[in-house]
């Protein structure tokens, strides 16, 4: 059977004084996605980048920017990524900033607009934002937002079960149940199991200068 498991690494890992180079290798590496996570200090206690960064790593990546925004208001910056070159943009569930109107923004730019819930907040937060459609891609945090390198939380697979219990009950076969945090080799293959299709991985690709192959076998333990 085809892989459909979709790999998204997170430049959080990578070597930011080479920000140009990683990227391009990781698009030569075998990356669906490019994973750039922004943090504002605020909604998390870490700052990463903005859009400036976007703009300029845009330039190198050959696959698509998923954007994954942590912070408090993506009301007020959700243009400033899009104009920046995100492809794919995704707020927090719990950020003051997350109102429909902001994804309906997103969408109307022509990019795809996601939801991201934090390990603990329940999936009823998102209403009925799934069953409407409207979400191209709700991504399940699997370690509490903020920092690489912690520990996967088991307790959240059956949150992804959930997703896609409900994408099949409605038929949304194109959403994209993203797992972050904590990804390596075996909790992988967990969250395929449970549902998910595309992985965000950071520490684990990057645990030494093999992308290629650490893409290749994290692909390699979700093919059925
Ligand atoms: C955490 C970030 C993740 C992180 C993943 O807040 O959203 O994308 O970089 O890193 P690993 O794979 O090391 O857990
Ligand atoms: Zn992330």
């Amino acid at each position: 059977m085809t892989n459909k498991i979709k790999i998204s690494p997170s430049i959080l890992s990578a070597d930011f004084s080479r920000l140009g180079e990683e990227v391009r290798a990781l698009c030569e590496a075998g990356a669906d996605y490019i994973h750039v996570d922004v943090m504002d200090g605020h909604f998390v206690p870490n700052i990463t980048i903005g859009p400036c960064v976007v703009e300029k790593i845009k330039k190198h990546s050959t696959v698509p920017l998923d954007v994954h925004l942590m912070i408090s208001n993506p009301d007020k910056y959700a243009k400033d990524f899009i104009n920046a070159g995100a492809d794919l943009l995704t707020i927090h569930a719990e950020a003051n900033g997350c109102h429909p109107y902001v994804l309906d923004e997103i969408k109307s730019c022509g990019i795809k607009a996601g939801v991201a819930i934090s390990p603990s907040t329940s999936l009823e937060v998102l209403n009925n934002l799934i069953g409407l459609g409207f979400l191209d891609l709700l991504l399940i945090m699997t370690v509490e937002p903020g920092f690489a390198s912690q520990k996967f939380l088991f307790d959240q697979l059956g949150k992804i079960r959930n997703v896609k219990m409900q994408a099949e009950q409605l038929n949304l076969p194109n959403l994209l149940i993203a797992v972050d945090g904590g990804i390596n080799k075996d909790t992988a293959l967990e969250c395929m199991r449970a549902g998910a299709n595309l992985l965000i991985a950071g520490s684990y690709i990057f645990k030494n200068k093999n992308y290629k192959e650490n893409i290749e076998f994290l692909k390699s333990k979700v093919t059925m």
